[in-house]
Parts: structure tokens; sequence; C-alpha cells
């Protein structure tokens, strides 16, 4: 079975041709233009998904050596995510359905990074507990089977990774601000300033807006009579990652406890954070678990994931009409419950 993937929910375009378990094709245009906005500006990402959709599938299907005509399904992420965004990869794999006749997979952008594992060679089992931690949501997860995931705990304000963008932002390094924050931390003393792992009514949910706060606080602070120079930046920077790490792993580690699971597994674009992977690593060991963390390529926006997930319904025979429309909200995915 031959799957097209597409993914336009945010600042990535991403095309993907899956042939059984075998990837093809992943292609990823980043739209780094953002940068000099410090956010993504949602008509410009309309846009530059516009401009790239059909270079990009034209680039996949000669990297794979395919023809259109081989496609066996098409599928683009419906939600969530920028509506435009959407409605750009959405539009366009419906329209590509319909004109090829071809079935259509519409999928969950959040499901897609829960099986991000699944590109990996060493894969997840059944059932396992999942950490999505990524620019729009922070989840835990128990996933027990393809069409079975049990929300544990979201976060209760902001996602994970818009509390590094907004800290990077804070002490002037810019946009994304994952990875530099990651780059500057690795210089700094992350004992230097002691910061909140947010607290929750339920042990499982997550909070970040007062650890954002309190970073805020402390800048201010030395600001009354200093300036934030470099090794200052880096200190903040280590000592907010070593909180916002352990917030995830903190929650980890009890549900490891309390739930019977056989793998773990860190998807989505915060796993791409070194302290993390490592610390996801420790957990296994300590806890006897198999780890699967997918390669830095699947842990942002990719259409991999989006393909796999539709390979997953179209083998389970589950089939959708080309009504289906774009959401901006997790709340229509199908399967968390
Ligand atoms: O999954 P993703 O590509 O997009 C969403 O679906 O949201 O995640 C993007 C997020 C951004 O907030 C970015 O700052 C963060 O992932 N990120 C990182 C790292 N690389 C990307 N956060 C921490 N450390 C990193 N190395
Ligand atoms: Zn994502």
């Amino acid at each position: 079975m031959i799957v097209l993937g597409i993914e336009s929910s945010c600042d990535e375009t991403s095309v993907s041709i899956l042939e059984d378990e075998e990837l093809k094709a992943n292609l990823i245009f980043s739209q780094h233009f953002h940068k000099e906005f410090g956010g993504v500006i949602p008509e410009l990402s309309s846009r530059a998904h516009l401009q790239q959709v059909i270079p990009l599938i034209k680039s996949a299907l000669t990297k794979s050596k395919i023809e259109l005509a081989d496609i066996d399904v098409i599928s683009a992420t419906a939600g969530p995510g920028l509506i435009g965004a959407l409605l750009v990869g959405l539009t366009f794999g419906k329209s590509l359905a319909l004109s090829l006749d071809k079935p259509f997979v519409p999928v969950n952008h959040i499901e897609g990074h829960i099986f991000s594992g699944f590109l990996m060679k060493d894969k997840p089992e059944f059932p396992f507990l999942c950490s999505v931690v990524s620019g729009g949501h922070t989840l835990l997860l128990v996933v027990k089977s393809e069409f079975e995931i049990i929300k544990l705990g979201t976060t209760i304000d902001d996602a994970i990774g818009e509390s590094f963008d907004k800290v990077s932002k804070m002490i002037g390094l810019g946009y994304p601000g994952g990875p530099l924050i990651q780059q500057y931390a690795q210089k700094g003393n992350d004992q230097k300033f002691k910061f909140p792992i947010g607290k929750t009514k339920n042990k499982y949910d997550f909070s970040f807006s007062g650890l954002k706060t309190a970073v805020l606080r402390q800048i201010q602070e030395i600001e009354k009579d200093s300036v934030i120079n470099e090794s200052i930046k880096n200190d903040i920077a280590a000592s907010f990652q070593k909180a916002a790490t352990e917030a995830i792993t903190k929650r980890v580690t009890i549900a490891l406890k309390e739930f019977n699971i056989k793998s773990l597994s860190l998807v989505g674009g915060v796993a791409a954070n070194q302290l993390l992977r490592e610390q996801f690593i420790n957990i296994g060991k300590e806890f006897n678990k198999k780890v699967i963390i997918p390669n830095h390529e699947f842990c942002g926006d990719n259409a991999a994931m989006i393909a796999y997930r539709a390979m997953q319904y179209h083998k389970a025979g589950k089939r959708f009409s080309l009504s289906s429309n774009a959401y901006p909200s997790l709340n229509s995915s199908t399967f968390l419950t």
C-alpha cells in the first residue's frame, strides 16, 4: 500500500510517501521567515504552504520513483492547527483524491505525533505511555491499541513548547525558542535560579504559566540593578529547561508506577530536546521499559507521521467522505478519550 501524506498545520509544509513500512520520502519545508516577526504569522503561513505544496509533491514522487497513479491512499492533516494553513493541505489532498478517484484519509495531527514512534525500526509496544510535548500541546496518554487512547493529563494553560518560545523571547533569543534555549542552557548553571514546577489538581495535568511568570519576575529583579548579559541568559535558560523538563518527567514517573505498560514514548517538537531525551532514557532504565523517541526528523512537524497514521486507519477498514473539514482544536480527535 502506497500512502501520500501532506502536513500543513503550522509553519512546516511537508509531503511524504510511505510504501507499507518503508518511508520513501519525507520532505519538509520550514518557514524560517517567521523568525523576524518573533512568531508564526498565520496569513503568511497559508501563503507559503500554497507555494510549496505542489513542488514538494512533485519532488517526493521523483525521489520515491513513484507515479501519481501508483498512490493508493491520499492523506492530509485536518487539525488541530491554524485553520488557513490546514485548509491548504487538506483541500489540496481532497481534490487530488477526487481527481485520481482514490480514498482520502483526514488525519488528526496529534494522533500523527502519538504514533510517530512507529516510524522507527524499534517500535513502541502496546500498551505504551506516551508523552506528547509540542508547541501547542502537552499530553500524557496511555495508548492501549491503535484506536484506544486514554488521556491521563493535559496542560491547564501554556504548552511546554510555547513556554520555551516565550522564555526565549523574554531573554532576547528569538523564535523558535526551543533549540535556542537548549543551546544557551548547555553553557549555563541549572542550579543558579530555582524555578517552580507547576502544581495541578489532577496529578497528571501540567501547568507552565507559573514557571513563565517566575522567569519574568527573575528577569525584572536582575534588571533593577544590572543587565541580562550572556552568562545570565545561559543560567536562566539552564534553570528554566531543568524545571520545564522535570514537570514532564515527574508525571511520567508517577504514571509508570500506576499503570502496567510495556514501553514509553516521547513525541512532538520538544522531544528534540537533548536533556528531555536523556531523562526519558534514564527513566526507561530505572523502570526497565523500552523507550522509543523518534529521530529529530520525526519530532517536529512532518508528513511521514501523517501518512503512517492514515495507513493505520485505512488498513483497519476505516473510510472517510470528502466532506470532512479542517478543525482548529484537538477536540475533534476520534480516539482520544
Ligand atoms: O510539534 P511541533 O513541531 O509543532 C507543533 O505541533 O506545535 O513543535 C514545535 C515546538 C516549538 O515550541 C519549539 O520551540 C519546540 O517544539 N522545540 C524544542 C526544541 N526543538 C523544537 N523545544 C525544546 N528543545 C528543543 N531542542
Ligand atoms: Zn506538531
